[in-house]
C-alpha cells in the first residue's frame, strides 16, 4: 500500500511548500482542507497541520476536532497548527508583543528529542506569526526557544504530537528539511518509495487496468504537462491514444513544426491541425483582451471537437491536469476555492470519461517523470506558455504581420536566454532554466521615433518580460544581466523590421500580472 502523509490546510501561504518538501523525501502526501481528514484511510502514516492567516481565538478561525487522530498517528503542527493544538488543550495563546517575523535562532531546552535529530546549537529558523504560545498545556514539554519566543517547539505529553512556531518548510529555516525528514522518515516511518520510477511503473499499470482496450483522446498544447501526460499514456496503451495538437497561428516561431517533430520522434500518434486562418480571421479587428480570449476559447473548442468527433470509438478524454490545479486551497473568507481544469464544452453525445494521470504531481515532479520517460530536455524544461498564445502579448488587434514581428523578436530573446550561462554554486547552468517564464510583448498601438543610418523611423516598441516564480500566483521580475539585455535589444532592433525600441518590464505580480493582457 502506498503510504501517505496528510497535510491539513488551515489556509497558510506555505501549505503547498510543505507538500513539496514531503515529496522531495520520496514520500507521497495529500493536501486536504483542515476539516477533511480521511478517517478510514489506512495508508496515512502521519499528519501535518499548516499555518493560517487567523488567530486561534478569532471567532471565524478554522477549528476541527483532532481527538480521533491524536495519539493514534504522529502529528506535527506548524505555527497556527502548533498554537491550535496547544490552545485546544488548555494552553494559552496571545498576541505577540512585537510581530515575530524573520530569522531567529533556536536554544534547546530538551536535548535529544527525535524531531531535532542532527540539529546544531543556535540553528537558524524563520518565524512569521502575530501570536505566540504563552503557556503550554499541563505536562507538555518545551523543546526549544528563541530570544523572543519561549515555546518555539514543544512535544505533547505521552503522545507523538509536536508543535513548532517557526516554518521548517521555508528556505530560511536552515535545518528545516532535516526536521521534516526526522518527522516523516524517523517518526512516521516513511519507506521513501515514492519516486518518479515507481510512479511511472505503477501509473502505467493502473492506466492499463483502467483503460483496457479503450481509445483515448488528448489535447496537446506543446507544454510540459500535456506532453508528459501523452508520453505516459502512450507507454501504457500505445496507439490507442490519439493526440490532437491545434495550431491557432499564435504560437512561438516555428513552434508548431518543431513540437510536432518532437512528438513524432517520441512515437506519439498525433493529429496536427493548422487552424490559423480560422482563428486569425475571427480575431480580425478585435482589440479587447477578454473578447480575444473568448474568441480563441470558442474557436479552440470548435476545432478540437471537430477532430475529436472523427474518432468515433473514443471512450476517454485525457488531460494534463496537475496537483496545484486541483488543490482546494482556503482563502481567508473561509470559502473553499476549486480551480479544476475545465473540460470546456466537449460534445455531450461523445460521452467521454476523464483520465488525469498527473493529477497528484507538482510541476517539478512532472518534469522528473518526463525525464524518467526519456523525453528530450528541451521539451521538459520549456517555460509555461498561455493557451491564447501571442494573442495576449500583442496589445491591440492581431494581424499575421504583427504575429510575425513578435515571433521574430521573441525568438531572438528566448534563444539568448537559452544560450546565456550563469554560475550557480560553482556549476554552470542556463539562465533560461533559472527563470519561470519569459516572453516578448508587442505594443502595436504605440509608435515612437528612432533613427537608423540616416533614416528616421517611426515604429513599434517591444517589451521583454522575465519572471521568477514557483507557481505563477506571485512572481518577481528577473534581474537579467545588463550585457544580455543590451545584446538582445541591439539584435531585435537591427534584425526585426517593424521594431525600433526595446523596453524591459520591471513589474512584479502582484500588483501586475505575468501576461500583459
Ligand atoms: P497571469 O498573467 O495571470 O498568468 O499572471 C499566470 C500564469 O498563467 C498563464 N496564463 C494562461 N494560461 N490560458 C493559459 O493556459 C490563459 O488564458 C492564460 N493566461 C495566463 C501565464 O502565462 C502565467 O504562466
Amino acid at each position: 500500500m502506498q503510504q501517505k502523509i496528510i497535510i491539513l490546510d488551515f489556509g497558510s501561504q506555505t501549505t503547498q511548500l510543505i507538500g513539496r518538501r514531503v515529496r522531495e523525501m520520496d514520500t507521497f502526501c495529500e493536501i486536504l482542507p483542515y476539516n477533511k481528514f480521511p478517517h478510514d484511510d489506512p495508508s496515512v502514516i502521519g499528519v501535518i497541520l499548516s499555518g493560517s492567516p487567523y488567530s486561534v481565538y478569532d471567532p471565524e478561525a478554522f477549528k476541527v476536532d483532532l481527538s480521533h487522530i491524536r495519539g493514534r498517528l504522529p502529528i506535527l503542527g506548524i505555527c497556527y497548527g502548533a498554537q491550535y493544538m496547544s490552545y485546544t488543550n488548555g494552553g494559552n495563546v496571545e498576541p505577540a508583543g512585537s510581530r515575530e517575523y524573520g530569522r531567529a535562532n533556536l536554544t534547546f531546552i530538551e536535548h535529544g528529542n527525535g524531531l531535532f535529530k542532527g540539529f546544531t546549537a543556535n540553528s537558524q529558523v524563520w518565524m512569521s506569526h502575530g501570536d505566540t504560545i504563552t503557556a503550554l498545556p499541563q505536562g507538555w514539554r518545551a523543546i526549544a526557544s528563541t530570544e523572543d519566543v519561549t515555546y518555539a517547539a514543544y512535544q505533547a505529553d505521552n503522545e507523538p504530537s509536536w508543535g513548532v512556531q517557526f516554518h521548517p518548510e521555508v528556505f530560511h529555516s536552515m535545518q528545516g528539511t532535516q526536521l521534516l525528514k526526522n518527522f516523516v522518515v524517523d517518526i512516521c516511518g516513511s519507506r521513501q518509495d515514492w519516486s518518479s520510477a515507481s510512479f511511472v511503473e505503477s501509473t502505467v499499470q493502473e492506466l492499463r487496468d483502467q483503460l483496457g482496450r479503450d481509445r483515448v483522446i488528448l489535447g496537446l498544447s506543446g507544454g510540459v504537462d500535456s506532453s508528459v501526460c501523452a508520453v505516459l499514456l502512450n507507454r501504457a496503451i500505445g496507439d490507442r491514444l490519439t493526440c490532437i495538437f491545434v495550431d491557432h497561428g499564435m504560437l512561438r516561431k516555428n513552434e508548431f513544426r518543431d513540437v510536432m517533430h518532437d512528438y513524432e520522434c517520441l512515437g506519439l500518434n498525433v493529429i496536427g491541425v493548422d487552424a490559423s486562418d480560422k482563428f486569425l480571421g475571427d480575431l480580425a479587428g478585435v482589440t479587447d483582451p477578454e473578447q480575444k480570449r473568448k474568441i480563441i476559447g470558442r474557436d479552440f473548442i470548435e476545432v478540437f471537437n471537430a477532430e475529436a468527433r472523427k474518432i468515433t470509438d473514443a471512450k476517454w478524454l485525457a488531460q494534463g491536469t496537475i496537483y496545484p490545479d486541483r488543490i482546494e486551497s482556503l482563502n481567508i473568507t473561509g470559502k473553499v476555492i476549486k480551480s479544476h481544469h475545465n473540460v470546456g464544452g466537449l460534445p455531450k453525445e461523445m460521452n467521454l470519461r476523464l483520465c488525469e494521470p498527473l493529477k497528484w504531481l507538482f510541476k517539478d515532479e512532472v518534469r522528473r517523470v518526463g525525464r524518467q520517460l526519456g523525453m528530450p530536455d528541451h521539451l521538459i524544461t520549456r517555460h509555461p506558455f498561455p493557451g491564447p498564445g501571442l494573442a495576449v502579448r500583442i496589445l491591440g488587434d492581431i494581424t499575421r504581420e504583427k504575429v510575425r514581428i513578435l515571433q521574430d523578436a521573441d525568438d531572438i530573446y528566448i534563444r539568448a536566454l537559452r544560450n546565456y550561462k550563469v554560475n550557480i554554486l560553482g556549476k554552470e547552468v542556463r539562465l533560461y532554466d533559472q527563470i519561470w517564464q519569459a516572453g516578448t510583448i508587442l505594443l502595436s498601438d504605440v509608435r515612437s521615433v528612432g533613427v537608423m543610418g540616416d533614416e528616421r523611423t517611426y515604429e513599434h516598441p517591444v517589451a521583454l518580460r522575465a519572471v521568477t516564480s514557483t507557481d505563477a500566483m506571485t512572481a518577481d521580475w528577473a534581474h537579467l544581466p545588463y550585457d544580455l539585455l543590451a545584446q538582445v535589444s541591439s539584435d531585435i532592433i537591427n534584425k526585426v523590421k517593424g521594431v525600433n525600441r526595446v523596453c524591459y518590464d520591471i513589474s512584479s505580480k502582484p500588483p501586475s500580472t505575468i501576461e500583459w493582457e
